[in-house]
């Protein structure tokens, strides 16, 4: 990854191949942004004016590349967009500068080091920067030999290897401290993308359980693994179902972080499916080429486990990944069957293509027995919230509306779009089984609602749950934008890190 330092040096007297700056849309024309005043007054004053020239406008995603000022010693300035000027008074909004940040690392895949000229008034700033520069770098190259991607081995463009940040205040301890957080959370969040984009074929339950364990090992998390004799021995039905159809074996995985300090715990529950082909339901061409992202919900919870043990945050964490891989076979689970659950419903499997809240629905319950103060499981579950919010904002869901506000206001801090739907009790007969307690299909209309109704059922009495639908923004399948690369996005690790944290800071109801 990315390597971020903290510089005092001035930007003409910095060695490295660019120097970043950001360039506004004002009133009258593109502005030169704070932290870029010794550039501009190497060009007399008159940058705004070359970049305007040059065709740039301020506007966000906009790169405009012009050689450097003589006497500097990086050749060349990089000027990227940040959208609209801030009011008077008013600083840049942390997404703002995440996204040009990430802009600018991506055009600079291939540089050895830049240096980071953006306006950063506080230490926050620092942290949105460096934050947007590790996520913006990120390529996904394990499986390139050669051609433009194929990074370093394979004589494409490596990412860039070095960001020096200037006027990021090194000796400031909020400053080392924000870009230090920026750092962990985005090292495990490409992690967790790493796990969404490889290859189904090499990332079985088993295997993504492995990595579980490695990296638990590593971070002092304790982490237990069920596997197909435990599940079975334990009763979940659920998980097993899922799993009867594939040739790799279901497992469960628990991930316990626990800190001295903490006053209340989480658990954090994701869908693990490895490869989603739909089962016996097959799912048509065209709708299963990118169903290696189906354990996109696990990933993001693996991730924002490790991250709370790497913060040290102050609150109890515990992940749970659903993992199964969804295949049709001799052995697969029948449209028709009925599984018996572990919380002991039992289930009418009408459409086998409904598996996420099967594996769910074992997984909240095994996390409800611990007595969490609250429980938030993510899922890329159902195509209909696709539908109804687009492929960059995921949905969420609860049975507490304070609870339901504060992930979504999370979400918001961190740049995650994120929007509350609701949980209306008529689609929940839509559900009713003539042979079990509750069927896995109900109306198609709100099929995303009645999935999170679903859920709703095997959640314990009394547990403050949400449940995140993050069906449309976990893999990006058009061009990398901001700091969001092709593929995997690594949605929802920020917004659980973030309420992990409010936790910690006992700001959490
Ligand atoms: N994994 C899919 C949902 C999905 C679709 C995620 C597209 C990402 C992109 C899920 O398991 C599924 O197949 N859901 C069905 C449910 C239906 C059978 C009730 C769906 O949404 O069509
Ligand atoms: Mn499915
Ligand atoms: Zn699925």
């Amino acid at each position: 990854m990315t390597a971020l330092t903290l510089s005092t040096a001035a930007a003409p007297g910095l060695r490295a191949d660019a120097i970043v700056i950001g360039v506004a849309k004002g009133a009258k024309g593109p502005s030169v942004a704070p932290g870029a005043e010794a550039v501009d007054k190497a060009y007399d004053g008159r940058l705004a004016g070359v970049l305007e020239t040059l065709g740039a406008s301020g506007a966000e995603g906009e790169v405009t590349k012009l050689p450097a000022p003589s006497g500097f010693k990086a050749p060349v300035v990089v000027a990227v967009g940040l959208g609209a000027e801030p009011g008077k008074g008013a600083g840049y909004d942390a997404e703002a500068l995440r996204r040009a940040a990430g802009v600018a690392a991506r055009a600079l895949a291939g540089a050895k080091k830049a240096a980071f000229a953006l306006p950063l008034a506080e230490a926050a700033d620092a942290g949105a920067v460096g934050e947007g520069v590790l996520l913006g770098a990120y390529s996904f190259d394990a499986y390139k030999e050669s051609g433009r991607d194929a990074g370093a081995k394979g004589g494409g463009k490596a990412p860039l290897a070095e960001a020096a940040l200037l006027g990021a205040k090194p000796r400031d301890k909020a400053y080392k401290a924000a870009v230090e957080r920026a750092a962990a959370v985005a090292e495990e969040l490409n992690r967790a993308r790493d796990l969404v984009n490889t290859p189904p074929n090499d990332l079985n339950p088993e295997a993504f359980a492995a990595v579980a364990q490695a990296a638990a090992k590593e971070h002092g998390i304790k982490v237990q693994v069920l596997d197909e004799k435990a599940l079975t021995k334990g009763g979940y039905g659920g998980i097993l179902g899922v799993g009867a159809g594939s040739a790799s074996g279901p497992r469960l995985v628990k991930l316990s972080y626990t800190s001295p300090k903490a006053k209340k715990s989480l658990a954090f529950v994701g869908k693990g499916i490895t490869y989603d082909s739909g089962g016996i339901s097959l799912k048509p061409a065209g709708h299963n080429e990118t169903m290696k992202c189906d354990m996109a919900g696990a990933a993001a919870v693996f991730a924002a486990v490790v991250a709370a043990a790497r913060l040290g945050l102050e609150a109890n964490v515990t992940g749970w990944l659903a993992l199964a891989e969804n295949m049709p076979s001799g052995s697969a689970t029948r449209p028709g069957d009925v599984l018996r659950m572990y919380s002991g419903k039992t289930v009418e499997v009408l459409n086998t293509d409904a598996e996420g809240r099967l594996v769910l629905a074992d997984a909240l319950w095994a996390a409800s027995q611990e007595k969490p103060d609250a429980i938030i499981d993510v899922a890329t579950l159902t195509g209909a919230i696709m539908l109804a919010l687009g492929s960059r904002t995921y949905a969420v869901m609860a049975n507490d509306d304070a609870f339901r506000s504060a992930v979504h206001e999370a979400a918001e801090e961190v740049g995650e779009p994120a929007w509350p739907m609701p949980l209306p009790e008529h689609l929940r007969k839509g559900m009713d089984s003539p042979t079990a307690d509750i069927a896995n299909m109900g109306e198609r209309m709100g099929g995303g609602l009645v999935a999170g109704l679903f859920l709703r059922e095997f959640v314990g009495e009394g547990i403050t749950w949400a449940h995140l639908d993050i069906a449309g923004p976990a893999f990006n399948e058009g061009g990398p934008f901001g700091y969001t690369p092709k593929g995997g996005t690594g949605t929802a690790v920020r917004t659980l890190v973030r309420v992990a944290e409010l936790a910690a800071a006992g700001e959490l109801g």
